[in-house]
């Protein structure tokens, strides 16, 4: 039976960090077993909102791919690739943005908060490109014949404005397209160390797949606890310390029940505490630290697997575009 086809990616405007390990990651291996997946690199949607700053967008390209890599994205499973360099993927989002009306785009939910969240880019107005990247998604989608789509919430609205377009599209030229499904990682959202519902690189309270065991420290050792506590022997409430969160997602099962019953009856220091947290997130992530070591000193095999990824989803692309210009009359010279 022909494996079912999985495609997701992320835009390369930084590293990757615990809140992507545990939201995405984490699952794509899982799944790499089981689909045949396509992991892109959306660098042409992160020129969407960073146009202005090409040097950030090429620099995280291989930043993501060593994240992807270190977490054990298998390059002989998955096909990891960049958005940029399969031509018919931009060929597609051409056609397809005669399917989609600018009312829509403007409605699309996922589209109105970031034009909110950017107003310092775009001003009053937003660009042609940043409103019709739904569109570009949607062939990123298609090109590949993907159905199912492992996407956060948030990104919910552009799989069902990718519907759209596939169901239009079919309507008119004929069945051609798959119909995706968003898959919803079942992973779970990662505060950040702040406590913020999210953890995001603008906002400062991130840990790194890549921070060396000392960042690591330093970060845990500025973490919200709970602020009532100020000597060790004061009675503290771990529920609301990001510290005990954290113990919870890296610590062994006696660990967190003592963190808990220690803090509450005033037998635990808060450093003490934190010094046990940053140890074993350092020993958790060494593992994928070790092995982007390992890709970072062999920046010409990470070239490899990059364009080896591209030239594969490329051949791939190619043969959706030939049945997508037949399907519109474009075939032309074709016989
Ligand atoms: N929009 C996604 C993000 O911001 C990245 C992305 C681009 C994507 N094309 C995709 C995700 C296709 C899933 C499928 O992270
Ligand atoms: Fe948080 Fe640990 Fe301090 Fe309790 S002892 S407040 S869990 S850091």
């Amino acid at each position: 039976m022909e494996k079912k086809i999985l495609l997701t990616g992320d835009r390369p405007t930084g590293r990757l960090h615990i809140g992507h390990y545990f939201g995405s990651l984490i699952n794509r291996v899982k799944l790499q077993e089981e689909y045949e997946s396509y992991i892109l690199v959306a660098d042409v949607q992160a020129l969407t909102d960073n146009f202005n700053n090409p040097e950030k967008v090429r620099k995280n390209v291989r930043e993501v791919v060593l994240d992807y890599l270190s977490v054990g994205i298998d390059p002989n499973k998955a096909t990891i690739y960049l958005q940029s360099m399969i031509p018919e993927v931009a060929e597609l989002t051409v056609f397809y943005s005669n399917l989609v009306t600018i009312a829509r785009l403007q409605r699309n939910p996922t589209v109105k908060t970031e034009i909110a969240q950017k107003k310092e880019i775009f001003g009053e107005s937003v660009t042609y490109g940043f409103l019709g990247y739904p569109v570009s998604q949607a062939a990123d989608i298609t090109a590949f014949d993907a159905t199912i789509v492992p996407v956060g919430e948030d990104q919910l609205p552009l799989i069902e404005q990718c519907r759209e377009i596939v169901r239009k599209f079919n309507s008119i030229y004929g069945d051609i397209l798959k119909e995706p499904e968003a898959y919803l990682s079942n992973g779970k959202r990662i505060k950040g160390l702040d406590g913020n519902e999210k953890m995001g690189k603008s906002l400062g309270n991130a840990i790194y797949l890549s921070d060396e065991p000392e960042e690591i420290t330093k970060k845990v050792m500025g973490a919200v606890t709970d602020p009532k506590r100020i000597k060790k022997d004061d009675k503290g409430n771990p529920d609301i310390c990001m510290v005990n969160y954290y113990h919870n997602l890296f610590s062994s099962k006696e660990e967190c029940n003592e963190v808990c019953s220690e803090c509450r009856e005033g037998k635990r220091g808060c450093v003490a505490c934190k010094k046990q947290l940053a140890n074993n997130i350092i020993e958790t992530l060494r593992p994928i630290r070790e092995k982007r070591k390992y890709y970072e000193e062999r920046p010409e095999l990470v070239d490899k697997i990059l364009i080896d990824g591209s030239n594969r989803a490329r051949e791939k692309a190619k043969e959706t575009i030939k049945k997508v210009k037949k399907a519109m009359k474009l075939d032309y010279f074709e016989n």
